[in-house]
């Protein structure tokens, strides 16, 4: 079912984080002009709805999504890019959505024709959100694969399988060297780099503008499968890349950071394999303590309380912004580490919140929102 979609439950979790942000404080110095590669959905989509209904902010959001065809409908994001575009200018905000390829020069080039007609030449911020397996090569048209993988040693865990609702043992081999520089080149900071190389060659980066890429760090328990696998050599190589921009963007009083984000369920996290029992375990713990948060809650507090925070933001020692910062207190890691300890394929449900995962998964494609009617067409 999840892999459908439905359309009207993609609108209500767009309006749904559209009313969140529109409870909470206006941003006074936010941004005005706003290109989000990566916007139909997740953290890319809540940077979005931040920077318009927290900001007033004129987005131009590039997305991977496939429209309706004549048997099925088109995929969630296609919907959320819709919706949101629906929502924004019936409050009078700029939205305009280009669907395709972020790595192909064509979209680069209808980017740059779309700042120049209608953001008056700059940008201000640049959100850096892509998730993807695959990026073609420049060289030779080839796809270059990522591979979630990780590095040095296999790694045994238990996985969720969310079709079966079943957890399963899995064990992956470790990568291969060309497996963990394909990673890197899918999802490191080349290509985000090669973006603002490109606006600033077009002399559109405004006065003071500002990127951000999101990235994940984990706690010790998840290192094995991310941090220390191929996707965390992929964003040590993000930071890498925004440490040159913040060098480079110095004199145009620019800068550029790599947020750590927490663990959450999008369409790109629920399929990594392992992740799941730690974030089912994470839910469980953070909504007892009342340090839960979804994408846009995210999203809002990095906003608010870092890159538009008057003194700017506040960095750790390698210049990062820790949006994980709750995820990872002490006191949240030692009961998800009880509970990952404790938990079975035979007790999980129970144990920990796998009814939140799964609600999430499927409200990721619209279904499962208790106000909906799913019977109509
Ligand atoms: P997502 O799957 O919800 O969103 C990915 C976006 O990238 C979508 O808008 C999709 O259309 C777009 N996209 C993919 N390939 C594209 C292409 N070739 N051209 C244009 N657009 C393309 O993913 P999510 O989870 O929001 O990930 C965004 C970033 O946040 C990633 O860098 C991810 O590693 C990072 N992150 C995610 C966490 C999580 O738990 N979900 C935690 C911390 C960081």
């Amino acid at each position: 079912m999840a892999l459908n979609c439905f359309p009207l439950g993609c609108k209500e979790a767009v309006q749904r984080q559209v009313d969140y942000i529109s409870s909470q404080p206006k941003l006074n110095n936010g941004p005005k002009r706003v290109l989000v590669l990566g916007a139909s959905s997740g953290f890319g989509l809540a940077s979005r709805i931040e920077a318009a209904f927290g900001a007033g902010a004129d987005t131009l959001g590039v997305s991977f999504e496939r429209g309706p065809s004549e048997h099925r409908p088109g995929s969630a994001g296609w919907y959320n890019n819709l919706y949101f575009r629906e929502i924004a200018e019936a409050h009078g905000l700029y939205a305009k959505n280009l669907v395709g390829d972020a790595f192909s020069p064509s979209m680069r080039e209808q980017v740059l024709n779309t700042i120049r007609s209608d953001f008056g030449g700059k940008v201000d911020l640049v959100v850096y959100s892509l998730a993807t397996g695959v990026r073609p090569d420049q060289d030779n048209g080839n796809l270059i694969r990522s591979a979630i993988k990780p590095v040095g040693a296999p790694y045994t865990g238990l996985t969720l399988n969310i079709e079966k609702e079943q957890l399963e043992a899995i064990t992956l081999e470790p990568a291969s060297l060309q497996e963990i520089d394909s990673t890197i080149k899918v999802m490191g900071g080349e290509d985000w780099a090669d973006w603002i190389e490109l606006l600033n060659h077009h002399e559109m980066l405004a006065d003071g503008f500002k990127t951000v890429a999101y990235s994940y760090v984990g706690p010790e328990s998840t290192q094995a499968i991310y941090h220390k696998g191929t996707l965390g050599h992929a964003k040590k190589d993000l930071q890498y890349h925004a440490e040159m921009m913040h060098e480079w963007l110095k004199p145009l009083g620019g800068d550029a950071w790599v947020a750590v984000c927490k663990a959450l369920v999008t369409k790109a996290s629920v399929f990594i394999p392992g992740l799941s029992p730690y974030v089912m375990a994470l839910f469980k713990v953070t909504k007892e303590m009342g340090l839960h948060e979804g994408c846009i809650e995210q999203m809002c507090r990095l906003f608010a309380t870092q890159l538009y925070a008057p003194a700017g933001p506040t960095l750790d020692s390698e210049r990062m912004i820790r949006m994980d910062d709750w995820e990872l207190r002490d006191d949240v890691q030692l009961q998800v580490n009880q509970l990952l300890a404790e938990m079975t394929p035979e007790n999980f449900k129970e144990l920990v919140d796998y009814q939140g995962l799964r609600q999430d998964f499927m409200q990721l494609n619209g279904f499962d929102f208790g106000n909906i009617d799913y019977e109509q067409k």
